[in-house]
């Protein structure tokens, strides 16, 4: 955990003009899954399939928000948040994944733009939140090469009929997730397990962001436009490491973080990623790599936990420990004992976050990072008094904004932060049981209650920095 800092400590302050937000994905929050001329999309489908979704869970209703967008933005103005970013919902604008737009999916955007507008909020606007059109799953999804032309005409449209109300672009959501969840090991949607597909889907992803980036440009020159990572830094203990970890360190970066970044910024697919997690020749076609490797204006961090590799036999692990997903021999990877884990089980790392952004900005010098996403889910509930004093999130946002702002003080050009998530949402996999929000939703009437790391944040936002820890 970072150290605790006083107010006095400029380290706590964050630049004028810094962006503070809330994030928030169409499918997670809009529900109205039938309404308006609304396409099926992949999660529609998947999350039917019985055993996908805990307590069969769907995205159909979630938090309502595309009827009830604008008291989800009055709360966003209530809290002084200077930006929302949300994701457009790519079977409501275009049914089918291609073909001419359904106006009232455009209405509806332009209406909630207008909406945050009128309350001087900027809209950052991912194009891609992992609901593709299940017409486009249907002719092979992100393993195909038409995909990534077709989500090229679908940007072009957006920008087209958007454009003019949206601050940012972020093309792609997690472009990693989606290749290893959806396609490599099936927990999301579509629900595949085939290597060829999953890493076919990493090139035609990037391709995507590439072609959609240019598309983008075209219509609107002067919006920014950038991608969101999940990224994991990866921690080895203190000291000089065996060389079988070093490398353990190389391999594990470059498939967690640099199969995506690297394309991205220098063109190239890391040389110590695994062969099988890299597209074969056949899918990589003359030119691609300059199309991915589009100058961008940002890029978007999203940062939840880190992954720690140790010297180790694999063969005889601890509790909690499992063998290096590099699977290099004598390396393991295990989760410190002494860490905090949220209620998903991930492990509370915020100094993780402080060496992420200073590893992201030394491969990315001169390109402002956003932190696009970071949070985390806790057992919440709403007490006898009506409130939610959610202490887990407090502390977590705490140390993570901490870590941000020292991270600032490093030398990173970090420009702003979204808490993931503005509201309990459907979180996947797991459904309405992982409640990420900072306001909290009751699912059966719909009713929002901001929890205490609401005020909490509210309060940095305001005050453009952290406020000193209680008792310091
Ligand atoms: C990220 C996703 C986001 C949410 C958080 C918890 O991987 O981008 O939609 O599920 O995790």
């Amino acid at each position: 955990m970072t150290a605790a800092w006083t107010s006095s400590d400029a380290a706590l302050s964050f630049p004028e003009g810094f962006s503070w937000g809330a994030a928030t994905a169409a499918y997670q929050i809009e529900g109205a899954a039938t309404a308006d001329g609304r396409g099926l999309s992949i999660w529609d489908t998947f999350s039917r399939v019985p055993g996908k979704v805990r307590h069969g869970d769907t995205g159909a209703i979630a938090c309502d928000s595309y009827h009830r967008y604008r008291e989800d933005v009055a709360l966003m103005a209530s809290l002084g948040l200077s930006d929302y970013r949300f994701s457009v919902s790519w079977p409501r604008v275009q049914p089918g994944g291609s073909g001419p737009v359904n106006q009232k999916g455009i209405d509806y955007y332009k209406a909630l733009l207008d909406e945050l507008a009128e309350h001087d909020i900027a809209a950052a606007v991912t194009l891609y939140h992992w609901d593709l059109p299940q017409e486009l799953q249907d002719g092979g999804g992100w393993a195909v090469r038409s995909t990534a032309e077709r989500f090229a005409e679908y940007a072009q449209l957006v920008a087209e009929h958007l454009g003019d109300r949206v601050s940012r672009w972020i093309t792609l959501n997690e472009p990693q997730v989606v290749a290893s969840h959806g396609y490599r090991d099936g927990v999301h949607a579509p629900g595949l397990t085939d290597d060829a597909a999953a890493s076919a889907a990493t090139h035609h992803l990037l391709l995507a962001h590439g072609l959609g980036t240019q598309a983008l440009r075209s219509v609107r020159a002067g919006t920014p436009v950038g991608i969101t990572f999940d990224m994991h830094p990866v921690k080895l203990p203190e000291g000089t490491q065996p060389e079988q970890v070093e490398k353990a360190w190389l391999a594990t970066d470059a498939e967690l973080n640099g199969i995506f970044l690297e394309p991205v910024l220098q063109g190239t697919y890391p040389a110590d990623a695994r062969a099988v997690l890299l597209p074969g020749e056949s899918v990589i076609r003359d030119g691609d790599m300059e199309t991915i490797r589009q100058p961008v204006d940002f890029i978007g961090v999203n940062y939840y936990s880190p992954v720690f590799l140790r010297a180790g036999d694999p063969a005889d692990l601890r509790r909690g420990e499992e063998p290096a997903r590099c699977e290099l021999p004598g390396v393991v990877e295990y989760r410190p004992a002494g860490l905090e884990r949220t209620a998903m089980d991930w492990l509370v790392d915020a100094d993780g976050l402080y060496d992420l952004l200073l590893q992201v900005s030394g491969q990315a010098p001169g390109i402002p990072l956003y932190i696009t996403e970071n949070g985390c889910a806790a057992e919440d509930y709403v007490d006898p008094l009506g409130q939610v004093n959610d202490e887990e999130r407090i502390a977590y946002l705490r140390s993570h904004l901490e870590a941000s702002a020292r991270a600032i003080k490093a030398g990173v050009n970090l420009a702003g932060y979204y808490v993931w998530s503005l509201l309990d949402n459907f979180e996947w996999g797991w459904g309405f049981q992982k409640r990420f929000g900072i306001v909290f939703v009751d699912f059966e009437t719909q009713r929002r209650i901001p929890k205490n790391s609401a005020k909490f944040y509210s309060e940095v936002v305001r005050a453009n920095a952290v406020p000193s820890r209680p008792g310091s």
